[in-house]
Formats: C-alpha cells, structure tokens, sequence
C-alpha cells in the first residue's frame, strides 16, 4: 500500500517527526540519574566546584585521574564506581558517523570545508559502535562516504560489518548520491537521502563545484528501485538557490506520477535552511533579501497547490513543504529559540568525525576547541572516553558560549525532552525508527 492510500506521509510522520527524539527518553533517564549520583545536580553547594571541574578538564588543565580523584572525594564513591558511572555517560542515542572526509564535491558554506581528509579506519569501527553503544547510526560527512576507502575496504564493508556486529542498530546514510558502491549495503539500510539541492545542471555545479547533476538523478532512481524503506532527496536551501524551489518540486512530482508505486511508497524531499557558521549564527546576516525571496517561492508553490489537488498531495505526503512554509517564528531561516534548562542534545547525540573526534553536534565540529576528544589517537582509550562524558557534562550543563537559544539549532530537542520527561509517552505512537 502506497503512503497516499494510508493516508500517512512517511516523510513528515516517521523521518522528520520531531516526536523521534523521545526514543532516546530511557537513555537519557538513566544518563540524569548516573549525573545526579555523581553530584553534578540539584547541589547547589557542591556547583561552583563542579564547573570549575569541568572547566578545567574542557580546557586540559585537569587530567581525567585528578577529577575522577576529586568526585568520588566529594560524593564519598569508590573510584571504580566513578569510573563506572562515568563510562557509562560516554554512550549516545544517535551516532552521527563521519566515515571519511574525502569527497568529489566543494559545496559552498559546507561545513567541512577546511577539512583534513581523513578516514576512520576500518578496524577500529566495532571497537567505537561497541563502546558508544547507539540505538541508531546516520552514515554521512565530512566527505562523501561512498568514497570510503581504508585498507581496500569500502563503505559497503562499514555497513556490512556494522549490521553483521550490531544487528538491532537502524543505518541511515545522507550522501551526494554520485557514486554507488557495489555490494549489498543497500539491503542492510533503513534510509537514504541524496543531498541535490538543485533544480538543473548550472544551479548545482555553481552551488557544488562538479557536473554531477544528471548522474545524481539516475542514481537515485537505482535507489528508488532498491529495497530501502525510505530514499529521500535532499534541498539545502540557501542564498543560491530559493528561486528554485517552485521548478524543483514541480519537476520530481512530474517524475513521481511515472514511478511506480514502489518506488512512490519511498520517495521524499526533505528541505532544510542552511546553518550559517556558529559564530555568525546570533547576528546571521539574511543578504540579499533572503526571507523576502523565499515567501516569493512558497507563494508560488503554494498557489499552485491550491489549483492542483495532486499536487497538494504530493507536497503533503511526500515532501515537508508545509512544515516550512508554516515556520513557528515566521522565518525560514532562523531556528525557533525554544528555552530549555539543560542541553539534552548533548547526552542523545554524537558526531563522530573521521579524525577520531568527537562533538555533541554539527554546528561545533568546525571548532576543534569545542571537540569532546578523541579516542582513536588518545594514549589511554578508557580514560579518554571518561574525558569526553566529561565534557558531555559541560555541554548539558550549558558551560559553552553557544549554549544559549540563539545560537543552538537543536533547543527544540532538549525542549522536548524536558516536557516528556516526566509524562507517559506510551500515548505518543511514536515512529518505530530511532534516529534524529
Ligand atoms: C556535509 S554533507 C556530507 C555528506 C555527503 N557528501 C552529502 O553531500 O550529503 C552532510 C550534510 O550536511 C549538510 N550541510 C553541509 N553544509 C551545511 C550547512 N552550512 N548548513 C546545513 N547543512 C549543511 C548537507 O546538506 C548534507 O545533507
């Protein structure tokens, strides 16, 4: 049965339903209840010896030993115990994995862009999925991970060893979708989502650097005619390209109506504004009229739905057009500054880059500073990774400079996650996939 005889647009109820993040509500009920043993909360008088703690292990000026020492002075816990509980924050519900770095394409304001190369090594995987433990692993970059080469290993042997090792994990992969690895990874993922972002062949050389556009369109069809549950294309939208959102959904609800109704059942668009660089994003500069010039395309989009009853289906059930037409704030750009008390982000969700290193989230992963550590180049892994729950701990208490509403992207989780904590969300019927 096709999503448009359910009734259910797969695209806006499982893939971009925000309710996703409230799988990951056990793991992080247990990660307050170990921060709580360890005296990190709700004691005031032990606080200002717990930021300057984790101060000083964010800026290196405390060793992992020293504070491991120090709490379990302070909460009168064995040392083992600490370390116990400690290790155990260094789990994460979603692990965004940067396999490598390496990529066919320069896409302007890509976040990567000063990027350094790298490749995770191909040994090294289980190792990192066993400790980090993720209910499910969006396979992305840094680079293009269908280039992924270690060893002579590529990315169908990551997802193979990934589904062999873990199989209970869900893999999602977002690539360019220019280059299909041989082998039967495609069996073994629930999602794909190509980023085009373009409309025609000169949008997406000017935007992306490379003539990839047409084989990026026969390749998602290959997908389309795989067994991925879900195969999505990708709208980053930007400065660029707003004018031509009105052809783009125009051209693939042309190509959607020949599909077949297996390849309807998965296709999606996912549009998403561009995240400017951290630093700018509190005085982001909207140039060139941007928010005025994308009302003009959603009003022309929007006319033509209001004409066209298949074609409003199709933005319904198939894109999430209406979601970003209908922004809470107004804005198409600017994220809506939900307040919350502590950065849940931090405890769910972890970025794993090619290099080894490791951030709470994307926006971040420019700024070695702001980086949690890394394991694969660390002298000590075990104590490294106590480093890094450590850290987690400076994120969810909000101790970074970006840790406020304006700056963070992804308020809305940690606002979630606060209101349902405390609820029943049996009720919720919530989607069965557990990536965010
Ligand atoms: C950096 S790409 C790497 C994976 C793959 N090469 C691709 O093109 O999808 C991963 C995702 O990051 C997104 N991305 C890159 N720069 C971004 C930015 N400035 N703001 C928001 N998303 C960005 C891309 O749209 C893509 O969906």
């Amino acid at each position: 049965m096709t999503n448009l005889t359910k009734n259910i647009s797969a695209v806006n109820t499982v893939l971009r339903n925000k309710y996703r993040v409230l799988n990951h509500i056990n793991l992080q009920k247990r990660k307050v209840a170990a921060v709580r043993m360890l005296g990190f909360d709700e004691c005031y008088a032990q606080w200002p010896e717990n930021r300057q703690l984790l101060t000083a292990v964010m800026d290196g000026s405390s060793s992992v030993g020293q504070a491991v020492c120090e709490i379990s002075a302070r909460n009168r816990l064995d040392s083992t115990k600490v370390r116990e509980l400690l290790t155990g924050l260094y789990t994460t519900g979603l692990l965004e994995f940067h396999i490598t770095d390496v990529c066919d394409l320069s896409c302007i304001e890509c976040h990567y862009r000063a990027k350094s190369l790298s490749t995770f090594p191909f040994d090294s995987i289980s190792t990192f999925i066993t400790a980090l433990n993720p209910k499910a692993i969006t396979i992305t970059g840094g680079g293009e991970p269908s280039l992924y080469n270690n060893t002579h290993k590529t990315m169908n042997d990551v997802i193979r060893l990934i589904v062999e090792t873990f199989p209970n994990k869900k893999i999602g992969l977002i690539n360019n979708n220019t280059h299909i690895p041989k082998g039967d990874w495609i069996d073994c993922i629930q999602w794909q989502r190509s980023s085009l972002d373009a409309a025609n062949r000169e949008t997406y050389r000017y935007i992306k650097g490379v003539d990839k556009y047409d084989l990026t369109i026969e390749n998602i069809y290959c997908l389309l005619a795989s067994n991925i549950q879900f195969v999505g294309v990708g709208f980053l939208y930007r400065n660029e390209n707003i004018e031509q959102i009105p052809l783009f959904l125009e051209q693939w609800f042309e190509r959607y109506q020949h599909m077949t109704v297996y390849a309807q059942a998965k296709f999606n668009i996912q549009f998403r504004p561009i995240s400017p660089s951290i630093e700018s994003i509190a005085d982001y500069d909207l140039h060139n009229d941007m928010e005025v010039r994308m009302y003009k395309s959603v009003q022309e989009t929007t006319a033509r739905a209001h004409v066209n009853v298949a074609f409003d289906n199709f933005l319904r059930m198939q894109t999430n057009f209406y979601a970003i037409s209908n922004a809470k704030n107004g804005s198409y750009f600017l994220h809506d500054q939900q307040e919350f008390s502590h950065c849940q982000n931090a405890l769910l969700h972890r970025i794993l880059r090619s290099d080894g290193t490791e951030y709470p989230d994307f926006l971040i992963c420019n700024q070695p500073k702001m980086s949690l550590g890394n394991v694969l180049t660390a002298n000590n892994p075990d104590d490294e990774r106590i480093r890094i729950s450590l850290n987690t701990l400076f994120y969810y208490f909000r101790m970074s400079e970006f840790c406020d509403t304006a700056h963070c992207r992804q308020c809305w989780v940690s606002q979630l996650v606060e209101e349902y904590s405390s609820k029943d969300i049996s009720s919720l019927d919530l989607p069965d996939l557990a990536f965010f």
